[in-house]
């Protein structure tokens, strides 16, 4: 068992974007309006469409926020992780929520009512243009994202995200970089908008051609530069 405190410490929560300009005492007075949650990988932490009257804070662990089909196939948003916040839309636009949110692995949030996060906005303005600011961001990735879709065909988004994954999460290796991230071709599928089965087929012929090879879920990207030109 481990002895962790129920609220999200002033030093921690101004690691958070939206409460990063505010003093101690703000901070603590925030601090003690947030109720902590703890959720199982795998476990949803919401539905879309379900009512939403929470603000997320994430402690610890990554959530993946995903839209699902009818048919089951999956596209992710975006994947959160410390220091992020989520469920921002419901609060603001009093809608119901806009996508599902999942624990990718152990996750600890602290929520805020929508009443305290509209209080602490009206005694703290500047919450507002932070909270802008990361709206301006999500928009722009999204706006990436519609971009992709219309303009890459499957091989190049799988290729932009190994490029984008190594950026991240990349070792140098004697092969090449290594994504220290272990990755099912379910979710590189979500990540991309393609179902598993074209980015099997994607990833067999990246394999076959010598661009990457695969170990225990872990991709090693081999030829860098014949990935940059599969994007056009
Ligand atoms: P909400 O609609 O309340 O619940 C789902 C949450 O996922 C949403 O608030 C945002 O916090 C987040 N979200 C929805 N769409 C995107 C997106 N395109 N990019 C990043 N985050 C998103």
């Amino acid at each position: 068992m481990t002895n962790a405190p129920d609220t999200f410490e002033g030093p921690q929560l101004d690691r958070v974007s939206f409460f990063s300009e505010l003093d101690a005492a703000s901070l603590q007075q925030i601090s003690q309006a947030m109720r902590r949650r703890t959720f199982r990988a795998g476990e949803a932490i919401f539905h879309r469409d379900d009512p939403g009257q929470v603000l997320y804070v994430i402690k610890e662990g990554r959530v993946r926020i995903r839209l699902t089909s009818a048919e089951g196939q999956e596209v992710a948003l975006a994947v959160f992780g410390p220091g992020d916040s989520f469920g921002e839309m419901a609060i603001l636009d009093s809608q119901p929520r806009s996508a599902d949110a999942i624990a990718i692995d152990k996750v600890e949030v602290f929520t805020l009512q929508r009443q305290d996060f509209v209080n602490v906005v009206r005694e703290h303005p500047e919450i507002a243009i932070a909270v802008m600011k990361t709206l301006s961001e999500r928009i722009r990735q999204a706006n990436q994202m519609v971009e992709d879709l219309i303009f890459l065909d499957v091989y190049g988004r799988v290729a932009k995200k190994l490029l984008d994954l190594s950026r991240e999460y990349g070792v140098e290796t004697d092969d090449g970089i290594k994504i220290d991230l272990r990755i099912t071709q379910q979710e590189l599928a979500s990540m991309v908008g393609a179902s598993r089965e074209s980015v099997n087929k994607v990833m067999g012929y990246f394999t076959d051609k010598s661009y990457i090879s695969t170990d225990k879920h872990k991709i090693t990207i081999l030829r860098i530069a014949e990935l940059q030109k599969r994007i056009y």
